[in-house]
């Protein structure tokens, strides 16, 4: 049987008609499946950056606590007696308990171990262990919570579980304030003095780094977004990338807000420029935070990869205090993202079962509006040691 000709071939027989520029490979499939190299990850990337992981809101007096999932540890975070937050490995020093079990909960002065009852204090030095008396060989002081490295900012604990935790400044801060430019300065959006409007968790059925590379196109905004695009005409041209729009993407003239209908939101947050009003920016904080800024409110994405197949994702909408305090209905406001995260998600969890099929094995391609996905293959698999 004769190979079939090649398509281009047929079209134009004589001439050299001018080829597209070649497109850029994504990842392989099994990137997206294999455990091994989601342990890599864990390992390389999770917990060896900052990792943003607790609203410090959430943990409003002394002793209350949260736990989260860092790589493959997990993170205890609390405030101590002097309102300072505090974060340890969640792991009891006698014989390796979890020692809150709780996601969250409050303690009154000590976290206790379930096991034996040996019972830290809120810095983590080990208070009292039953019958240590009799057991006088016991040193106290060796017995601490494994403390881990902590950073507050833009009102979120991050830690880092790496031995040497590497500059804060330069690779958190630095980067979105960078990525966002001089007008959209992250700060001017004071996010750690918002308050909490509403929490949406959402269980993700696929790989963490297929959540990241939606967010950083926009390619997809035209097919699954109709809401959004209707506030964010340039998004449906597909040009946009979601995760740098640093220049502000501008609100349409139909709409008044960022709402799921395009009504009217709030008062512009204190702070912002004339400029930066109708317009949204968003930023990508690698490796697991979205920030999404508009005029009266901010919406910050934390994830939580679990396992090579599966991230939580927690999501935040944060009003000012004195929007909350007015009884105003956010509902709105809160839909249109909302809708977007479900968008998001379906079309995720979509490509997941996918990542396995040997359609996939050499992996697909990006067009170019997607060019920068392939910076982020690249920076993974630098992490990861190439
Ligand atoms: Fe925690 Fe024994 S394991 S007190
Ligand atoms: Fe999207």
């Amino acid at each position: 049987m004769t190979p079939a000709t090649p398509l281009s071939q047929t079209a134009h027989p004589q001439t050299a008609a001018p080829q597209p520029p070649s497109l850029l490979a994504t990842l392989p499939g099994h990137h997206y499946t294999s455990p091994e190299i989601f342990a890599r990850e864990q390992e390389k990337i999770f917990e060896s950056l900052w990792f943003c992981a607790v609203r410090s809101a959430d943990l409003a007096r002394p002793g209350a606590f949260r736990t989260v999932q860092v790589g493959r540890e997990n993170v205890l975070v609390t405030r101590n007696r002097a309102g300072e937050l505090r974060a340890f490995l969640n792991v009891c020093r006698h014989r390796g308990a979890r020692l809150c079990t709780e996601e969250s909960g409050e303690v009154r002065r000590t976290l206790r171990c379930p096991y034996h009852a040996w019972s830290y204090d809120l810095d983590g030095a080990l208070v009292a262990a039953p019958n240590l008396v009799k057991m006088p060989d016991v040193d106290r002081s060796a017995y601490g919570l494994r403390p881990v490295a902590l950073r507050e900012w833009l009102g979120y604990a991050w830690v880092c579980l790496a031995d040497e935790p590497p500059s804060f400044e330069d690779s958190v801060v630095g980067a979105a304030v960078e990525r966002l430019g001089e007008v959209a300065a992250i700060e001017r959006y004071r996010t750690g003095e918002l308050a909490l409007g509403k929490r949406v968790s959402y269980d993700v059925k696929a790989n963490w780094k297929l959540i990241v590379e939606n967010f950083m196109e926009c390619y997809h905004c035209a097919t699954i977004h109709p809401e959004l695009t209707y506030v964010l005409p340039e998004f449906a041209r597909g040009y946009a990338a979601q995760y740098y729009v640093g220049h502000g993407a501008a609100f349409s003239e139909g709409a008044q807000g960022f709402t799921v209908d395009g009504s009217e939101g709030f008062g512009r947050l204190p702070g912002l420029a004339a400029e930066q009003d109708r317009r949204y920016y968003a930023v990508t904080v690698k490796p697991q935070v979205f920030v999404n800024l508009v005029p009266d409110h901010v919406i910050v994405h934390r994830m939580f990869p679990m396992s090579h197949d599966r991230t939580v994702v927690e999501c935040d909408w944060l009003y000012t205090p004195e929007v909350l305090a007015s009884g105003a209905d956010i509902s709105r406001s809160v839909e249109l993202f909302h809708r977007v995260n479900v968008q998001d998600f379906a079309a995720c969890e979509r490509t997941q079962p996918a990542m396995d099929s040997r359609a996939y094995r050499t992996g697909g391609v990006l067009v170019p509006s997607e060019h920068h996905i392939g910076d982020f293959h690249s920076w993974v698999t630098e992490r990861l040691g190439g």
